[in-house]
Protein backbone atom coordinates (compact mmCIF):
# COMPACT_ATOMS: atom_id res chain seq x y z
CA UNK A 1 0.00 0.00 0.00
CA UNK A 2 0.97 3.32 -0.73
CA UNK A 3 1.60 5.66 2.50
CA UNK A 4 1.68 9.23 2.36
CA UNK A 5 5.13 9.29 4.11
CA UNK A 6 6.61 8.18 0.98
CA UNK A 7 6.05 11.29 -1.09
CA UNK A 8 7.58 13.59 1.62
CA UNK A 9 6.62 16.17 3.14
CA UNK A 10 2.95 15.46 1.95
CA UNK A 11 0.59 16.97 -0.44
CA UNK A 12 0.32 20.29 1.38
CA UNK A 13 3.46 21.08 2.89
CA UNK A 14 3.82 24.85 4.68
CA UNK A 15 6.39 25.81 1.68
CA UNK A 16 7.11 24.16 -1.31
CA UNK A 17 9.62 21.81 -2.33
CA UNK A 18 9.60 23.75 -5.93
CA UNK A 19 8.35 22.09 -9.51
CA UNK A 20 10.73 20.36 -10.38
CA UNK A 21 11.09 18.32 -7.39
CA UNK A 22 7.42 18.00 -6.71
CA UNK A 23 6.80 17.06 -10.50
CA UNK A 24 9.72 14.58 -10.20
CA UNK A 25 8.61 12.96 -6.68
CA UNK A 26 4.84 12.69 -7.93
CA UNK A 27 5.72 11.44 -11.33
CA UNK A 28 7.93 8.76 -9.90
CA UNK A 29 5.35 7.72 -7.61
CA UNK A 30 2.51 8.05 -10.03
CA UNK A 31 4.83 5.21 -12.70
CA UNK A 32 5.84 3.45 -10.12
CA UNK A 33 2.14 2.34 -8.63
CA UNK A 34 0.39 2.53 -12.02
CA UNK A 35 -1.36 -0.22 -13.38
CA UNK A 36 0.26 0.67 -16.67
CA UNK A 37 -2.70 0.07 -19.70
CA UNK A 38 0.29 -0.59 -22.01
CA UNK A 39 1.95 -3.53 -20.34
CA UNK A 40 0.82 -6.07 -21.84
CA UNK A 41 0.12 -8.01 -18.76
CA UNK A 42 -2.67 -5.49 -17.41
CA UNK A 43 -6.05 -6.52 -19.33
CA UNK A 44 -8.18 -6.07 -16.73
CA UNK A 45 -10.16 -3.46 -17.00
CA UNK A 46 -11.87 -1.72 -20.37
CA UNK A 47 -8.93 0.97 -19.86
CA UNK A 48 -6.58 1.43 -23.20
CA UNK A 49 -3.42 2.81 -23.52
CA UNK A 50 -3.96 5.87 -24.72
CA UNK A 51 -1.94 7.02 -28.34
CA UNK A 52 1.01 9.45 -27.60
CA UNK A 53 -0.35 11.74 -30.27
CA UNK A 54 -3.60 12.22 -28.22
CA UNK A 55 -1.57 11.97 -25.30
CA UNK A 56 0.49 15.10 -26.97
CA UNK A 57 -2.78 16.94 -28.23
CA UNK A 58 -4.33 16.43 -24.37
CA UNK A 59 -0.93 18.31 -22.90
CA UNK A 60 -1.92 20.95 -25.32
CA UNK A 61 -5.46 21.59 -24.42
CA UNK A 62 -4.72 21.55 -21.03
CA UNK A 63 -1.70 24.26 -21.90
CA UNK A 64 -4.51 26.76 -23.59
CA UNK A 65 -7.55 25.41 -21.03
CA UNK A 66 -10.11 26.57 -23.53
CA UNK A 67 -13.53 25.90 -21.37
CA UNK A 68 -16.52 24.77 -23.78
CA UNK A 69 -19.19 26.91 -21.63
CA UNK A 70 -18.90 30.10 -24.20
CA UNK A 71 -18.08 31.04 -27.45
CA UNK A 72 -15.66 33.39 -26.08
CA UNK A 73 -14.00 31.17 -24.23
CA UNK A 74 -13.00 28.50 -26.73
CA UNK A 75 -13.70 29.81 -30.34
CA UNK A 76 -11.68 26.92 -32.12
CA UNK A 77 -12.61 24.47 -29.87
CA UNK A 78 -16.56 25.03 -30.43
CA UNK A 79 -16.09 24.89 -34.03
CA UNK A 80 -14.11 21.77 -33.54
CA UNK A 81 -16.34 19.96 -31.21
CA UNK A 82 -19.11 20.54 -33.61
CA UNK A 83 -17.21 19.31 -36.89
CA UNK A 84 -16.20 16.07 -34.82
CA UNK A 85 -19.51 15.52 -33.38
CA UNK A 86 -20.79 15.69 -36.74
CA UNK A 87 -18.11 13.24 -38.30
CA UNK A 88 -18.65 10.69 -34.98
CA UNK A 89 -22.70 11.02 -35.87
CA UNK A 90 -22.07 10.04 -39.36
CA UNK A 91 -20.16 7.38 -38.64
CA UNK A 92 -23.24 6.01 -36.33
CA UNK A 93 -25.22 6.53 -39.48
CA UNK A 94 -27.15 9.70 -38.26
CA UNK A 95 -27.43 12.32 -41.23
CA UNK A 96 -24.41 14.56 -39.52
CA UNK A 97 -26.44 17.81 -40.46
CA UNK A 98 -29.26 17.11 -38.29
CA UNK A 99 -27.59 14.84 -35.47
CA UNK A 100 -26.21 16.74 -32.58
CA UNK A 101 -24.52 15.68 -29.28
CA UNK A 102 -21.56 16.86 -27.09
CA UNK A 103 -18.38 15.19 -25.83
CA UNK A 104 -18.77 13.48 -22.33
CA UNK A 105 -16.93 12.31 -19.20
CA UNK A 106 -16.98 9.12 -20.69
CA UNK A 107 -19.97 6.12 -20.85
CA UNK A 108 -21.93 6.94 -18.14
CA UNK A 109 -22.56 10.51 -18.13
CA UNK A 110 -24.11 9.37 -21.83
CA UNK A 111 -26.27 7.09 -20.11
CA UNK A 112 -27.23 9.90 -17.96
CA UNK A 113 -27.99 12.10 -20.57
CA UNK A 114 -29.71 9.49 -22.73
CA UNK A 115 -31.87 8.87 -19.62
CA UNK A 116 -32.51 12.58 -19.54
CA UNK A 117 -33.79 13.70 -22.75
CA UNK A 118 -35.87 9.92 -22.67
CA UNK A 119 -37.27 10.95 -19.46
CA UNK A 120 -38.39 14.49 -20.31
CA UNK A 121 -39.62 13.84 -23.71
CA UNK A 122 -41.84 10.88 -21.72
CA UNK A 123 -43.17 13.56 -19.47
CA UNK A 124 -45.47 14.03 -16.73
CA UNK A 125 -48.23 11.47 -16.53
CA UNK A 126 -49.98 8.62 -14.90
CA UNK A 127 -48.19 5.53 -14.02
CA UNK A 128 -44.34 5.56 -13.25
CA UNK A 129 -41.44 6.31 -16.36
CA UNK A 130 -39.92 2.99 -16.58
CA UNK A 131 -36.54 1.84 -18.30
CA UNK A 132 -36.25 -1.89 -19.97
CA UNK A 133 -33.07 -2.50 -20.66
CA UNK A 134 -31.02 -5.97 -20.63
CA UNK A 135 -29.83 -7.96 -17.38
CA UNK A 136 -26.06 -7.80 -18.88
CA UNK A 137 -26.52 -3.38 -19.31
CA UNK A 138 -23.86 -1.66 -17.24
CA UNK A 139 -24.85 -0.85 -13.80
CA UNK A 140 -24.97 3.17 -14.33
CA UNK A 141 -28.44 2.36 -16.00
CA UNK A 142 -29.65 1.89 -12.95
CA UNK A 143 -27.67 4.70 -11.19
CA UNK A 144 -28.91 7.04 -13.65
CA UNK A 145 -32.45 5.83 -13.18
CA UNK A 146 -31.75 7.13 -9.47
CA UNK A 147 -30.01 10.17 -10.15
CA UNK A 148 -32.84 11.59 -12.71
CA UNK A 149 -35.46 10.70 -9.89
CA UNK A 150 -37.10 7.67 -11.38
CA UNK A 151 -35.83 5.51 -8.70
CA UNK A 152 -33.26 2.58 -9.39
CA UNK A 153 -36.00 -0.02 -9.00
CA UNK A 154 -37.52 1.89 -12.37
CA UNK A 155 -35.16 -0.50 -14.05
CA UNK A 156 -37.02 -3.39 -15.78
CA UNK A 157 -34.55 -6.12 -17.17
CA UNK A 158 -34.85 -8.08 -19.66
CA UNK A 159 -33.40 -11.06 -19.94
CA UNK A 160 -30.66 -12.15 -22.62
CA UNK A 161 -30.72 -15.52 -25.10
CA UNK A 162 -27.86 -18.29 -25.03
CA UNK A 163 -25.54 -15.57 -26.87
CA UNK A 164 -25.82 -12.63 -24.18
CA UNK A 165 -27.46 -10.79 -26.03
CA UNK A 166 -31.18 -9.30 -25.42
CA UNK A 167 -34.48 -11.01 -26.60
CA UNK A 168 -35.84 -8.56 -28.05
CA UNK A 169 -39.51 -10.60 -27.88
CA UNK A 170 -38.57 -11.07 -24.34
CA UNK A 171 -37.97 -7.11 -24.80
CA UNK A 172 -41.49 -6.81 -26.70
CA UNK A 173 -43.50 -8.62 -23.75
CA UNK A 174 -41.63 -7.27 -21.04
CA UNK A 175 -43.20 -3.87 -22.36
CA UNK A 176 -46.53 -4.79 -22.71
CA UNK A 177 -46.41 -5.81 -18.99
CA UNK A 178 -45.74 -2.49 -17.78
CA UNK A 179 -48.10 -1.02 -20.34
CA UNK A 180 -50.46 -3.41 -19.03
CA UNK A 181 -49.41 -2.16 -15.66
CA UNK A 182 -50.06 1.14 -16.07
CA UNK A 183 -46.70 2.42 -16.37
CA UNK A 184 -45.04 4.12 -18.96
CA UNK A 185 -41.80 2.93 -20.55
CA UNK A 186 -39.47 6.34 -20.88
CA UNK A 187 -37.11 4.64 -22.60
CA UNK A 188 -35.19 1.28 -23.97
CA UNK A 189 -31.75 0.83 -23.47
CA UNK A 190 -29.56 -1.34 -25.81
CA UNK A 191 -25.72 -2.24 -25.44
CA UNK A 192 -23.53 -2.09 -28.08
CA UNK A 193 -20.65 -3.82 -26.14
CA UNK A 194 -21.42 -5.17 -23.09
CA UNK A 195 -19.01 -4.86 -20.38
CA UNK A 196 -18.08 -8.35 -19.93
CA UNK A 197 -18.83 -10.59 -23.00
CA UNK A 198 -18.86 -7.37 -25.49
CA UNK A 199 -22.36 -8.82 -26.88
CA UNK A 200 -24.42 -6.92 -29.32
CA UNK A 201 -27.90 -6.51 -28.66
CA UNK A 202 -29.44 -7.41 -31.72
CA UNK A 203 -30.30 -2.98 -32.76
CA UNK A 204 -32.64 -3.62 -35.57
CA UNK A 205 -35.51 -5.90 -33.65
CA UNK A 206 -34.78 -3.87 -30.69
CA UNK A 207 -35.41 -0.45 -32.05
CA UNK A 208 -38.69 -1.68 -34.21
CA UNK A 209 -39.93 -2.66 -30.65
CA UNK A 210 -39.18 0.66 -29.63
CA UNK A 211 -41.23 2.43 -32.56
CA UNK A 212 -43.92 -0.14 -31.51
CA UNK A 213 -43.89 0.68 -28.09
CA UNK A 214 -43.68 4.56 -29.16
CA UNK A 215 -40.43 5.27 -26.82
CA UNK A 216 -36.84 6.64 -26.74
CA UNK A 217 -34.21 4.27 -27.71
CA UNK A 218 -30.94 4.97 -26.32
CA UNK A 219 -27.82 2.48 -27.70
CA UNK A 220 -24.97 2.09 -24.63
CA UNK A 221 -22.27 2.08 -27.27
CA UNK A 222 -19.66 2.89 -24.75
CA UNK A 223 -17.51 -0.13 -25.23
CA UNK A 224 -18.48 -1.44 -29.05
CA UNK A 225 -18.81 2.16 -30.00
CA UNK A 226 -15.23 1.82 -31.22
CA UNK A 227 -16.48 -0.93 -33.86
CA UNK A 228 -17.49 1.50 -36.43
CA UNK A 229 -13.97 2.78 -37.39
CA UNK A 230 -13.27 -0.77 -38.60
CA UNK A 231 -15.04 -2.44 -41.92
CA UNK A 232 -15.05 -5.72 -40.15
CA UNK A 233 -17.04 -5.29 -37.29
CA UNK A 234 -18.91 -2.53 -38.12
CA UNK A 235 -21.72 -4.39 -39.29
CA UNK A 236 -22.29 -5.35 -35.46
CA UNK A 237 -23.66 -1.88 -34.76
CA UNK A 238 -26.07 -1.72 -37.72
CA UNK A 239 -29.46 -0.43 -37.00
CA UNK A 240 -27.86 1.81 -34.55
CA UNK A 241 -28.48 4.70 -36.69
CA UNK A 242 -32.44 3.79 -35.36
CA UNK A 243 -31.58 5.00 -31.58
CA UNK A 244 -32.57 8.83 -30.51
CA UNK A 245 -29.16 8.76 -28.71
CA UNK A 246 -26.19 7.11 -28.83
CA UNK A 247 -23.28 7.02 -26.29
CA UNK A 248 -19.36 6.05 -27.50
CA UNK A 249 -16.18 5.82 -25.29
CA UNK A 250 -13.17 6.87 -27.23
CA UNK A 251 -11.44 6.07 -24.10
CA UNK A 252 -12.37 2.75 -24.33
CA UNK A 253 -11.65 1.04 -28.22
CA UNK A 254 -10.41 4.74 -29.47
CA UNK A 255 -6.85 4.55 -27.20
CA UNK A 256 -7.71 8.24 -25.60
CA UNK A 257 -6.34 9.57 -22.50
CA UNK A 258 -9.51 9.59 -20.15
CA UNK A 259 -11.81 11.59 -20.27
CA UNK A 260 -13.38 11.28 -24.03
CA UNK A 261 -16.89 10.30 -24.04
CA UNK A 262 -19.24 10.96 -26.72
CA UNK A 263 -23.15 11.44 -26.87
CA UNK A 264 -24.89 12.06 -29.86
CA UNK A 265 -28.51 12.50 -30.59
CA UNK A 266 -29.81 11.90 -34.61
CA UNK A 267 -31.27 15.56 -33.84
CA UNK A 268 -29.94 18.25 -32.48
CA UNK A 269 -33.19 19.41 -31.48
CA UNK A 270 -33.73 16.66 -29.39
CA UNK A 271 -31.02 18.56 -26.55
CA UNK A 272 -33.55 20.96 -25.97
CA UNK A 273 -34.16 20.21 -22.71
CA UNK A 274 -30.99 20.97 -21.77
CA UNK A 275 -31.00 24.25 -23.13
CA UNK A 276 -29.66 27.34 -20.67
CA UNK A 277 -29.63 30.89 -21.32
CA UNK A 278 -27.03 32.68 -18.80
CA UNK A 279 -26.38 36.08 -18.94
CA UNK A 280 -22.76 36.30 -18.49
CA UNK A 281 -22.39 33.32 -21.15
CA UNK A 282 -24.58 32.74 -24.32
CA UNK A 283 -26.71 36.23 -24.31
CA UNK A 284 -29.47 36.02 -27.07
CA UNK A 285 -27.86 38.66 -28.95
CA UNK A 286 -24.07 37.26 -28.90
CA UNK A 287 -25.99 33.83 -30.40
CA UNK A 288 -28.27 35.76 -32.55
CA UNK A 289 -25.05 37.55 -34.09
CA UNK A 290 -23.12 34.46 -35.03
CA UNK A 291 -21.60 33.67 -31.68
CA UNK A 292 -23.08 30.15 -30.66
CA UNK A 293 -22.49 28.56 -27.81
CA UNK A 294 -22.53 24.84 -26.66
CA UNK A 295 -23.74 25.36 -23.25
CA UNK A 296 -26.97 23.70 -24.25
CA UNK A 297 -25.40 20.22 -25.35
CA UNK A 298 -24.24 19.57 -22.11
CA UNK A 299 -25.33 19.04 -18.32
CA UNK A 300 -21.70 20.54 -17.54
CA UNK A 301 -20.47 24.27 -17.16
CA UNK A 302 -16.93 24.35 -17.51
CA UNK A 303 -15.95 21.78 -19.71
CA UNK A 304 -12.09 21.13 -21.06
CA UNK A 305 -11.19 20.52 -24.67
CA UNK A 306 -11.49 16.62 -24.34
CA UNK A 307 -12.47 16.98 -28.18
CA UNK A 308 -9.28 18.34 -29.23
CA UNK A 309 -6.96 14.84 -28.65
CA UNK A 310 -10.08 13.33 -30.25
CA UNK A 311 -9.71 15.75 -33.13
CA UNK A 312 -5.91 14.98 -34.01
CA UNK A 313 -6.67 11.20 -33.44
CA UNK A 314 -9.23 11.38 -35.81
CA UNK A 315 -7.19 13.41 -37.91
CA UNK A 316 -4.12 11.61 -37.52
CA UNK A 317 -5.27 8.18 -38.14
CA UNK A 318 -8.30 8.10 -40.09
CA UNK A 319 -10.81 5.92 -39.73
CA UNK A 320 -8.65 3.39 -41.55
CA UNK A 321 -5.95 3.76 -38.89
CA UNK A 322 -8.66 3.66 -36.54
CA UNK A 323 -10.24 0.49 -37.49
CA UNK A 324 -6.67 -1.29 -37.76
CA UNK A 325 -6.36 -0.61 -34.69
CA UNK A 326 -9.72 -1.95 -33.46
CA UNK A 327 -9.04 -5.26 -35.65
CA UNK A 328 -5.66 -6.29 -34.50
CA UNK A 329 -6.99 -6.23 -30.72
CA UNK A 330 -9.81 -8.11 -32.11
CA UNK A 331 -7.64 -10.52 -33.41
CA UNK A 332 -5.40 -10.61 -30.10
CA UNK A 333 -8.99 -11.65 -28.47
CA UNK A 334 -9.58 -14.75 -31.13
CA UNK A 335 -6.00 -15.94 -30.62
CA UNK A 336 -6.44 -15.85 -26.66
CA UNK A 337 -9.89 -17.75 -26.80
CA UNK A 338 -8.13 -20.36 -29.09
CA UNK A 339 -5.17 -20.57 -26.56
CA UNK A 340 -7.80 -20.87 -23.55
CA UNK A 341 -10.03 -23.70 -26.21
CA UNK A 342 -6.70 -25.80 -26.30
CA UNK A 343 -5.73 -25.70 -22.81
CA UNK A 344 -7.74 -28.17 -20.72
CA UNK A 345 -6.90 -26.42 -17.61
CA UNK A 346 -9.10 -23.42 -18.84
CA UNK A 347 -11.90 -22.86 -19.70
CA UNK A 348 -13.79 -20.28 -22.33
CA UNK A 349 -16.57 -18.68 -21.86
CA UNK A 350 -18.06 -17.55 -24.93
CA UNK A 351 -16.82 -16.63 -28.76
CA UNK A 352 -15.10 -13.00 -28.08
CA UNK A 353 -17.30 -10.64 -30.21
CA UNK A 354 -14.88 -7.23 -29.50
CA UNK A 355 -11.43 -7.29 -27.88
CA UNK A 356 -12.88 -9.20 -24.01
CA UNK A 357 -12.19 -13.07 -23.58
CA UNK A 358 -14.01 -14.00 -20.19
CA UNK A 359 -12.87 -17.53 -18.80
CA UNK A 360 -11.71 -19.42 -15.93
CA UNK A 361 -8.68 -21.65 -14.58
CA UNK A 362 -10.41 -25.01 -13.72
CA UNK A 363 -9.11 -27.01 -10.52
CA UNK A 364 -7.63 -30.60 -10.64
CA UNK A 365 -10.27 -31.40 -8.83
CA UNK A 366 -13.90 -29.70 -9.67
CA UNK A 367 -16.62 -29.10 -7.21
CA UNK A 368 -20.27 -29.61 -7.97
CA UNK A 369 -22.20 -29.18 -9.28
CA UNK A 370 -21.83 -28.84 -13.47
CA UNK A 371 -18.97 -30.59 -14.69
CA UNK A 372 -16.46 -27.36 -14.17
CA UNK A 373 -17.40 -26.81 -10.31
CA UNK A 374 -18.86 -24.40 -8.04
CA UNK A 375 -17.46 -22.50 -4.94
CA UNK A 376 -14.26 -24.06 -4.69
CA UNK A 377 -13.93 -22.68 -8.39
CA UNK A 378 -14.82 -19.46 -7.54
CA UNK A 379 -12.45 -19.56 -4.75
CA UNK A 380 -9.51 -20.69 -6.86
CA UNK A 381 -10.31 -18.23 -9.53
CA UNK A 382 -10.57 -15.06 -7.37
CA UNK A 383 -7.75 -15.79 -5.42
CA UNK A 384 -5.33 -16.68 -8.03
CA UNK A 385 -6.32 -13.44 -9.97
CA UNK A 386 -5.25 -11.89 -6.08
CA UNK A 387 -2.65 -13.59 -6.28
CA UNK A 388 -1.14 -12.49 -9.91
CA UNK A 389 -1.80 -8.54 -8.68
CA UNK A 390 -0.44 -9.23 -5.10
CA UNK A 391 3.37 -10.73 -6.86
CA UNK A 392 2.95 -7.76 -9.42
CA UNK A 393 2.84 -9.90 -12.18
CA UNK A 394 -0.68 -9.28 -14.38
CA UNK A 395 -3.69 -7.69 -13.83
CA UNK A 396 -6.74 -9.70 -14.75
CA UNK A 397 -10.38 -8.97 -14.83
CA UNK A 398 -12.45 -10.84 -12.38
CA UNK A 399 -16.30 -11.03 -12.97
CA UNK A 400 -19.51 -12.98 -12.62
CA UNK A 401 -21.87 -14.97 -15.53
CA UNK A 402 -25.05 -15.81 -13.58
CA UNK A 403 -25.34 -16.04 -9.95
CA UNK A 404 -24.72 -18.46 -7.27
CA UNK A 405 -21.88 -21.14 -6.77
CA UNK A 406 -19.80 -21.55 -10.23
CA UNK A 407 -20.43 -17.71 -11.46
CA UNK A 408 -16.57 -16.31 -10.74
CA UNK A 409 -14.74 -15.52 -14.25
CA UNK A 410 -11.65 -13.97 -15.26
CA UNK A 411 -11.66 -11.34 -17.94
CA UNK A 412 -8.88 -10.34 -20.28
CA UNK A 413 -9.85 -7.08 -21.85
CA UNK A 414 -7.39 -6.79 -24.73
CA UNK A 415 -7.06 -2.88 -25.74
CA UNK A 416 -3.41 -3.07 -26.22
CA UNK A 417 -2.86 -3.49 -29.90
CA UNK A 418 1.08 -3.72 -29.30
CA UNK A 419 0.21 -6.89 -27.74
CA UNK A 420 1.62 -10.13 -29.22
CA UNK A 421 0.35 -13.76 -29.32
CA UNK A 422 3.44 -14.35 -27.00
CA UNK A 423 2.69 -12.08 -24.32
CA UNK A 424 -1.00 -13.43 -24.48
CA UNK A 425 0.77 -17.45 -24.43
CA UNK A 426 3.03 -16.20 -21.26
CA UNK A 427 0.15 -14.45 -19.38
CA UNK A 428 -2.50 -17.53 -19.45
CA UNK A 429 0.31 -19.56 -18.34
CA UNK A 430 1.12 -17.05 -15.65
CA UNK A 431 -2.88 -17.61 -14.59
CA UNK A 432 -2.34 -21.42 -14.63
CA UNK A 433 0.65 -21.24 -12.62
CA UNK A 434 -1.25 -19.26 -10.18
CA UNK A 435 -4.13 -21.09 -10.21
CA UNK A 436 -2.25 -23.96 -9.40
CA UNK A 437 -0.72 -22.60 -6.22
CA UNK A 438 -3.93 -21.37 -5.25
CA UNK A 439 -5.42 -24.92 -5.34
CA UNK A 440 -2.75 -26.98 -4.04
CA UNK A 441 -3.48 -28.65 -0.92
CA UNK A 442 -2.27 -27.36 2.63
CA UNK A 443 0.84 -28.98 3.71
C1 LIG B 1 -21.30 -0.88 -21.60
C2 LIG B 1 -20.75 0.22 -20.74
N1 LIG B 1 -21.48 1.32 -20.52
C3 LIG B 1 -21.04 2.32 -19.75
C4 LIG B 1 -19.82 2.24 -19.13
C5 LIG B 1 -19.35 3.35 -18.23
O1 LIG B 1 -18.37 4.08 -18.91
P1 LIG B 1 -17.45 5.12 -18.12
O2 LIG B 1 -16.66 4.30 -17.16
O3 LIG B 1 -16.65 5.76 -19.20
O4 LIG B 1 -18.35 6.09 -17.44
C6 LIG B 1 -19.02 1.11 -19.30
C7 LIG B 1 -17.73 0.98 -18.63
O5 LIG B 1 -17.03 0.02 -18.77
C8 LIG B 1 -19.49 0.07 -20.15
O6 LIG B 1 -18.78 -1.04 -20.34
Amino acid sequence: MLRSAEVGPGPLPACGVGEFAALGELSALLAWGAADPADPYCAGHLHCPPLAVAVAADLVAGALNPSLDSWDQAPAATALEVEVVAALAGLVGFAPKAAGGTITSGGTESNLMGLLLARDAAGLGVGRRRILCSQAAHFSIRRCAGLLGLGEDAVVTVPAGADHRMDPVALAAAGRRVLAGNDRIAAIVATAGTTDLGAIDPLPAIASVARELGTWLHVDAAYGGGALFSDRLAPLLAGSHRAHSVGLDLHKLGWQPIAAGVFLVRDAALLTPLAQRAAYLNPDDDEQAGYVSLLGNSPRTTRRADVFKIAVTLRALGRAGLGELVERCHDLARHAAQLIRADPRLELAAEPVLTSVVFRYLPDRHDGPGPAGGAETDRVNAALRRRLLHEGRAVVGRTELGEGPGAVRLKLTLLNPNTTAADLAALLEDVVEAGRAESAPPC
